[in-house]
């Protein structure tokens, strides 16, 4: 997505990513108890931080933001809750789906599709559509989602393809297990942002995580800006990434 300033974002920046960043955005109902409001304000609120986050984003460079929106645990919720939710996703993609369209951004919805409502999958699967051509920005929802949820189905869909005589157990690999999964296509994940203050990952991304970086944020999600984002960038990029390997100082000191 361009910048909305119409700047583009400096190519040595950009190189230096993240390119993914995923964020479990915790602590909408903190933010309301905080103020004396009911907990759904708090997602209303949880919103406007999700449009500044979508906005934001390109400009520091990221390609791919994934949100985590609702998890397959989150129908424990009170049923108003829930349906507060419900009505937010629907709410955001009929609001935003002609300006996301117009910027270049592909929305892809994760997690399963059936259990939830009639109309939101109805919504969803058109935004989808109407999107599926853009490739200047990417952003995943997760909505009735859960890691471990996702990693079941794809272990399904490879059983099954081994059962109709599609596929030898034995072709099962990493790759191709990743390809089976609801995020697969989009770039590997670097950065897992978490706000609030808690540090759980909560079933979200638990096999694309495998090598990204933590961040937790003491920020309630919707007190979340651009200055939020660029810390956590910050952070990212003065990690050193070893992936099993080693650092780059014990490299040239090993000769
Ligand atoms: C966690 O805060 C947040 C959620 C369970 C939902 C996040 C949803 C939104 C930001 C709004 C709707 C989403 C979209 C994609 C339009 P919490 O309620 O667990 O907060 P708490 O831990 O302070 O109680």
């Amino acid at each position: 997505m361009a910048p909305a300033s119409g700047q583009s974002v400096p190519a040595s920046e950009a190189a230096l990513g993240p390119r993914h960043v995923a964020v479990i955005m915790d602590g909408n109902g903190r933010w309301a108890k905080a103020r004396g409001l009911p907990r759904t304000l708090g997602h209303r609120a949880g919103v406007n931080a999700l449009k500044r986050t979508v906005e934001a984003a390109p400009k520091l460079g990221i390609e791919c933001l994934t949100v985590f929106g609702f998890s397959t645990e989150n129908w424990r919720r009170p049923v108003a809750e829930v349906s507060e939710l419900m009505g937010l996703v629907r709410a955001y993609v009929e609001s935003d789906l002609e300006r996301l369209t117009r910027e270049g951004v592909r929305l892809r919805i994760l997690g399963r599709r059936e259990g939830l409502p009639a109309d939101i999958a109805a919504v969803v699967e058109r935004a989808e559509a109407r999107t599926a051509n853009n490739d200047r920005f990417l952003l995943q929802v997760a909505f009735n989602y859960g890691a471990r949820a996702d990693v079941v189905d794809a272990a399904r869909r490879f059983a099954q393809a081994v059962k109709n005589g599609e596929q030898e157990p034995d072709q099962l690999d990493e790759s191709t297990f990743g390809s089976l999964l609801c995020t697969a296509g989009g770039p590997p994940l670097d950065v897992l942002v978490r706000t609030s203050g808690e540090r759980r990952i909560s079933n979200f991304l638990l096999w694309e995580a495998a090598y990204a970086e933590l961040v937790f944020q003491d920020v309630l999600w919707p007190d979340y800006g651009v200055e939020h984002l660029q810390q956590a960038v910050n952070e990212f990029r003065s990690r050193e990434r070893r992936f099993g390997g080693i650092g780059v100082h014990d490299v040239l000191a090993a000769g």
